[in-house]
């Protein structure tokens, strides 16, 4: 800022000369048509689906050939386009392609684009008009909406906070991570707007919710991020969304809980081929990976261990508070947390980490609490 904040450059006298001359004289400059960029003409590979980013994915201008260290782009030229002398540095953090790159990219981008939807027009609002859910099942609801709300505002802020530091060669990525910003944004939305239409207004901000999902914003590094953020809290998130459109207590949580799975899936997606991506293209970084696997899983633990989820959990997977209730609740919330656990090493065993059972202090976890459910006859499918 330093240079455009010691020019005046309305009081510059050179710069002014230099806008006028033009139109005084006519005389063009025109060395940006000598730009030595490539000529290509890009074209739809299914004509039904439009012009994608797949298709622009020809010459210099396509990412196949990105090498692992961008070309020498700090600031915010377009890949491909002549970069001259005196463009600003961005300053992007995130310059290498192992740290943030996936199969299939680009098309997580335009299936966000594809299907996005609206929180305030595509739930049917008015179908609860009249519907009074008693105090004890509306409260459990509401609480969990208030718990979603609090997770989808740090799931907003995650994306959109690395999103000026990723390179702007990579703008596959970036348009997909301005995407999850806004999918994030419109899940705390619905959230919010169901929490108060319970009719029991707000319930509680949870203390351990929040500790663990502001590790997600203090990851020292993008890959860090998306391990913790994509593939293990959205994942966890995932099986959380699938559970409570189980348990949704009208047609209209139902609506709700499918239209976010749909995104949260392919947040998911995008998390998953980034990790893959890493393992197949730089077996050194199984380690890494691991660490950040170790760190991840046990914050994500301790977070779903949260009292104002669990027992809001409990009380709609049972139906009240009465001792019948109560041990109905458990059961479900059992096989949720299980479930949960055996989603997040399937998902790793797809990624191909299948070692991560023999290595995660969270697969004794779960055969823990799996040997301890079926002691007590809860069955897991
Ligand atoms: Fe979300
Ligand atoms: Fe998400």
């Amino acid at each position: 800022m330093a240079y455009l904040s010691t020019t005046d450059f309305t009081q510059d006298k050179d710069f002014i000369d230099k806008w006028l001359y033009t139109i005084r004289t006519g005389e063009m400059d025109l060395s940006w048509m000598k730009s030595a960029t490539e000529k290509i003409s890009p074209e739809e590979a299914n004509p039904r689906r439009g012009l994608t980013y797949r298709d622009l994915n020809v010459g210099t201008y396509g990412y196949t050939d990105i090498p692992e260290k961008v070309r020498n782009n700090r600031s915010y030229a377009p890949r491909g386009a002549e970069i001259p002398e005196g463009v600003p540095d961005a300053q992007p953090w995130v310059s290498r392609k192992s740290e943030l790159w996936a199969f299939n990219t680009e098309s997580y981008y335009e299936e966000a684009v594809s299907r996005q939807w609206n929180a305030t027009t595509d739930i049917p609002w008015d179908r609860l008009d009249g519907v009074e859910l008693p105090e004890v099942t509306g409260k459990a609801l509401s609480q969990l909406m208030t718990f979603l709300t609090e997770v989808e505002m740090i799931a907003t802020d995650t994306p959109a906070m690395w999103l000026p530091r990723l390179n702007p060669d990579f703008i596959e990525v970036r348009s997909f991570i301005a995407a999850q910003a806004m999918d994030e944004a419109r899940h705390a939305e619905v959230f919010r707007k169901r929490a108060l239409t319970t009719g029991w207004g707000l319930m509680q901000a949870s203390p351990i919710n929040e500790m663990a999902l502001k590790h997600l914003r203090d990851a020292d590094s993008f890959s860090e991020m998306s391990v913790a953020l994509h593939l293990v809290a959205e994942g966890n998130v995932l099986t959380l969304f699938r559970f409570s459109e189980y348990l949704s207590p009208t047609d209209v949580d139902k609506k709700i809980f499918r239209l976010v799975m749909q995104d949260e899936a392919r947040h998911v997606g995008y998390g998953m081929q980034h990790f893959k991506y890493v393992l197949e293209h730089f077996p050194e970084k199984r380690e890494v990976l691991h660490a950040h696997l170790d760190e991840a899983e046990n914050i994500s633990f301790a977070g779903a261990a949260a009292t104002e989820l669990t027992e809001a959990f409990i009380i709609l997977a049972g139906g009240g508070l009465k001792k019948e209730n109560i041990e109905q609740g458990i059961k479900i919330t059992t096989q949720f947390n299980l479930k949960q656990m055996q989603e997040h090493f399937e998902r790793l065993d797809k990624c191909g980490m299948p070692e991560r059972r023999q290595r995660s202090k969270l697969y004794l976890m779960y055969e823990m609490g799996r040997a301890a459910a079926e002691n007590a006859g809860i069955k897991l499918n």
